[in-house]
């Protein structure tokens, strides 16, 4: 836990090194709120620490990690304005302490921002880069459509579910590390587990997310509990319960979230009830573990990681499947 949290550190202080142009206010204040309020930092630190166990440059790795991390908030900015959440990180979001066009246009400048950073990194892998890190911005996209295409529709396997957090969420991560390993040197076959290791962790850090998002704490959480309901996402819970669940609880549950209701708090209660009746967050667990241990195997097949690498990685996995922020 000591080198995890002096390379939060590391990037903690890279960030505020970082100056955003003063003006115009309107478009870069939005962005510095964001930035300013917290997150933990996981793509970056992930980053960061890639490139220093694979026995790189901590040093020239930063545009790269101040990369993933804007493109990270960048796509927050614009979820939060599609799923329409009011709180992040425990404050306003900006679309909320602001207004959307705000949160519009300032989202697209970080996205631009975290491009222009890209340059800075050395030039015999900036092209490199740059193809690591578009193939990511593009799936995710189709991620993000794929969880607002599903809010409406009837028809999501797990299968489905799997496939979009892996482009929503996971393949960040795995290019975060994928990135940190480049910048090291690493050759392909150990770049590529890195980034395996990294999709996988992140599958798991996902249905981690959607278990909070409805057992959560609101307080350490820092997000609205059942939001997710709210907006009826088709996640491992609603589907895993679709199937365990008895027919006439099943039907319930499926009318639930074939409707958005005036009375929030009920339906929230209510879709609990039948999640518990389901029993389904103790699957929610075994999957979670199935992904962390796949994680796992890819992380033992990293050739230049030595043992102190494995274990650095290993406990950040436990953190992230297990956290409860
Ligand atoms: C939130 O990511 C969005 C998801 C992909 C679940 P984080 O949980 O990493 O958010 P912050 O940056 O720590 O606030
Ligand atoms: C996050 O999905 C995925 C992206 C931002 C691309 P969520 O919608 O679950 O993230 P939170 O819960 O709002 O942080
Ligand atoms: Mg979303
Ligand atoms: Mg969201
Ligand atoms: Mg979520």
């Amino acid at each position: 836990m000591e080198n995890l949290k002096q390379d939060i550190q590391f990037f903690e202080e890279a960030l505020k090194e970082y100056k955003f142009p003063n003006t115009p206010r309107g478009l870069f204040e939005p962005v510095e709120y964001l930035l300013g309020i917290g997150g933990k930092r996981i793509r970056p630190v992930l980053l960061l620490a890639a490139t220093r166990l694979a026995k790189g440059d901590m040093n020239k790795a930063i545009p790269a990690a101040l990369a993933v991390e804007l493109f990270h908030n960048f796509s927050l900015m614009h979820d939060d304005i599609m799923d329409e959440a009011l709180v992040r990180r425990g404050k306003k979001t900006v679309h909320e302490e602001y207004d959307t066009n705000t949160a519009i246009l300032s989202g697209d400048v970080m996205l631009i921002y975290a491009y222009k950073l890209l340059l800075d990194l050395p030039d015999d892998i900036i092209v490199m880069a740059n193809r690591v890190f578009t193939k990511m911005a593009e799936e995710v996209c189709v991620g993000q459509q794929m969880d607002m295409d599903f809010e409406t529709a009837d028809d999501v396997e797990i299968m489905d579910y799997l496939k979009m957090i892996e482009l929503k969420t996971s393949v960040l991560i795995g290019a975060s590390l994928q990135l940190g390993g480049i910048i090291a040197g690493l050759d392909e076959s150990d770049a590529f587990h890195l980034y395996e290791y990294g999709k996988n962790i992140g599958i798991a850090f996902q249905i981690q997310d959607d278990l909070l998002d409805t057992f959560g704490n609101a307080e350490t959480f820092g997000k609205k509990i059942g939001g997710d309901i709210l907006n009826n996402k088709k996640t491992y819970l609603y589907l895993k319960s679709m199937q365990l669940l008895e027919a006439q609880d099943a039907i319930q549950l499926k009318t639930l979230f074939s409707e958005y209701t005036p009375n929030e708090d009920q339906k929230i209660a209510e879709v609990k009830q039948l999640f518990k009746a389901a029993n389904v967050k103790v699957y929610a667990d075994e999957l979670k573990n199935e992904y962390k241990a796949l994680a796992s195997s890819h992380l033992q097949a990293i050739k230049t990681f030595d043992t102190e690498a494995r274990a650095y990685f290993q406990e950040f996995s436990d953190y992230l499947v297990k956290r409860n922020l």
